[in-house]
């Protein structure tokens, strides 16, 4: 027992869980145990991107997995940002999804991917995302980034693949494919979703979602979303709430004024911010425990 404890205390998330894989419908861990991420999405507040955030968002939330989004028409911050981050889950111990967003062309996105497959690749941590509507740019990514890291999970952030791929066409032996959950939208196809993504042996992972519409913006719609969260963690899918921001938006975390390197009070926090860190929280504990 003893050496349970001191065991639990030395080694981090990560440590626990190593490398993921998608198994049919269901993503695992390196023991081949079923493991769900949950977590929050970065935003354009690049305060945020700091240790001192991303160990609250493990001590205090219980954020197992980051979402780093990266736009590279930001530029130099893009990527000064996502570097801060990457480091920072390492050393906290928990997984980080680099989602490549925005339009950028391939040989851009190549050039991307890899740099980071090379520096990061080696790390149990990473998680790669993109979006790209063609099968020759998704094959182009995907060949960039195994030809450096051929273990760690991708993200494919498009529906028009997940259609196009029944399951039949096995892109690769390590994907999954993204969607977007937003409460105030209409969600009637989500359950229809689920299951074709089941009998498919496709693994979804929510990428993003918030209690707002997806303008990100205006009511929160906590009850609805409260139901979708049930229903996702039911299912095992991965999801990831909106988002770890100082921005005029009811999706953002954070009040306009709160302090990214200082240790958060809830009167830092926006209603949404208190309603997912505490959901964080409570899912940690209880979810499993079906
Ligand atoms: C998280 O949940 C645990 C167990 O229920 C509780 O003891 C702890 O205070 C909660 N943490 C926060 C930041 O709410
Ligand atoms: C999906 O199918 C459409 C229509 O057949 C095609 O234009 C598109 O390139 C496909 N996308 C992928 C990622 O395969
Ligand atoms: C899929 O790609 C299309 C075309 O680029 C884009 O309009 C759409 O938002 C993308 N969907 C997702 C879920 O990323
Ligand atoms: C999933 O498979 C079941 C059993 O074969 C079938 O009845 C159902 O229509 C399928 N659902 C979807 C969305 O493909
Ligand atoms: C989404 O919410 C915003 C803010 O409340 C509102 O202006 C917009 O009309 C809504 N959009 C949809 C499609 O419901
Ligand atoms: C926040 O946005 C709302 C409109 O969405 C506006 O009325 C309000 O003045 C803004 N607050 C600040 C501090 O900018």
């Amino acid at each position: 027992m003893f050496f349970i404890l001191i065991f639990c205390s030395i080694s981090s998330f990560v440590d626990h869980h190593g490398r993921l894989r998608v198994h049919g419908s269901k993503l695992i861990d390196s023991n081949g145990d079923i493991i769900v991420l949950r977590g929050v999405s970065f935003g354009s507040s690049p305060g945020f991107y700091n240790v001192n955030a991303i160990k609250q968002l493990w001590n205090q939330w219980k954020t197992t997995c980051i979402r780093v989004p990266v736009d590279l028409s930001d530029g130099d911050l893009a990527i000064e940002s996502l570097y801060k981050a990457v480091f920072s889950a390492v050393k906290v111990g928990i997984y980080v999804l680099i989602d490549l967003v925005g339009e950028s062309p391939d040989d851009e996105a190549r050039e991307f991917f890899i740099r980071i497959s090379s520096d990061f690749g080696h790390f149990p941590n990473i998680i790669y995302g993109f979006s790209k509507s063609s099968e020759d740019s998704v094959s182009l990514l995907i060949k960039t980034i195994r030809r450096i890291d051929r273990l760690n999970l991708i993200v494919l952030g498009n529906q028009t693949e997940l259609n196009n791929f029944s399951g039949d066409v096995k892109l690769d032996y390590n994907v999954a494919y993204a969607i977007h959950v937003y409460a105030g939208d209409d969600n009637e196809e989500l359950k229809e979703l689920v299951e074709f993504a089941v009998n498919s042996s496709l693994y979804l992972f929510v990428t993003e979602s918030a209690a707002t519409n997806s303008s990100e913006d205006g009511d929160l719609f906590l009850e609805k979303y409260s139901d979708l969260i049930s229903y996702l963690n039911e299912k095992d899918i991965s999801w990831i709430a909106k988002s770890i921001s100082s921005k005029n938006e009811s999706s953002s975390a954070f009040e306009l004024n709160a302090d990214p390197w200082k240790v958060w009070k809830t009167t830092d926090l926006k209603k949404w911010g208190v309603y997912i860190r505490d959901k964080l929280n409570w899912t940690f504990y209880n979810a499993e425990k079906k």
